[in-house]
């Protein structure tokens, strides 16, 4: 179940969204509560997308997966599903464009509110090989949410998955993608970098009281991206 609280506060720094994630309805059950902080109207990553929650909910409920993985998160934005997967005990680096600081700073204010040392920060540009891509360490799993919604930039987005997930070819990705046109496919651009993609089931919302997403959950999906295997027919 996720139930989500807007806490407005007088500074905009105490803006955040609180989301509390938890096995079913029944108040004993475990559960987390996660504080978000939010920009409003600053950046496009400063605020939390509506793929956010769904792709954290699919990490919470795959929880026993991630706690032992090494998890990077790409365009986090306010890093949502990555501070899910640190929370369940993951290792987790939030990273955003070199050029947007703001996003940077609520992601590493984020993981401070909740208590978080597994925590890491750091800027990846999308389509740019830097030190910082190239010095990370093993990668579990990447998560991306709401990356794909600009089509010029979609090369670059799959071009920075493809670069780790060949360096550590057991790695996968969740991705999860908010459909804004039928024209748009990256099919095309997974097989160009050599890599391949399917849905996966979206998590259980049953217990979903949040309004915003009721009705997007019906125009977001949430795929997996691997490398593609020498001699595997997909
Ligand atoms: C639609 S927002 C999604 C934010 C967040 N993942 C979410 O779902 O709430 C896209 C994110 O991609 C980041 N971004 C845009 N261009 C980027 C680039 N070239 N490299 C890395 N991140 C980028 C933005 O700063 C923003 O955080």
């Amino acid at each position: 179940m996720m139930n989500e609280i807007l806490k407005s506060r007088s500074s905009s720094l105490d803006n955040y969204k609180e989301f509390t994630f938890s096995d079913s309805s029944k108040k004993d059950e475990h559960q987390v509560t996660i504080k978000i902080l939010e920009l409003p109207g600053a950046d496009y990553g400063t605020y939390i997308w509506p793929c956010a929650p769904i792709l954290a909910q699919y990490v919470w409920q795959n929880k026993d997966l991630v706690r032992t993985q090494s998890i990077l998160e790409i365009g986090a934005g306010t890093g949502l599903p990555g501070i899910v997967a640190a929370k369940c005990g993951a290792n987790v680096i939030l990273s955003d464009s070199n050029t947007k600081p703001l996003s940077l700073d609520l992601c590493r204010k984020s993981a401070e509110l909740n208590g978080l040392k597994n925590v890491t920060v750091c800027g990846i540009t999308w389509g740019e090989v830097t030190p910082t891509l190239t010095q990370l360490p093993p990668i579990d799993l990447i998560l991306a949410s709401d990356c794909f919604y600009h089509s010029k930039d979609f090369e670059d987005v799959i071009m920075t998955m493809s670069f780790i997930l060949h360096r550590c070819p057991n790695a996968n990705v969740w991705c999860a993608y908010q459909e804004r046109s039928s024209e748009r496919s990256i099919e095309y651009l997974l097989d160009k970098w050599s890599l391949y993609g399917h849905e996966l089931p979206l998590p259980s919302m049953e217990h979903w009281t949040s309004s915003y997403d009721s009705h997007l959950k019906h125009i977001i999906r949430i795929y997996e991206i691997r490398i593609k295997m020498q001699n595997k027919v997909y």
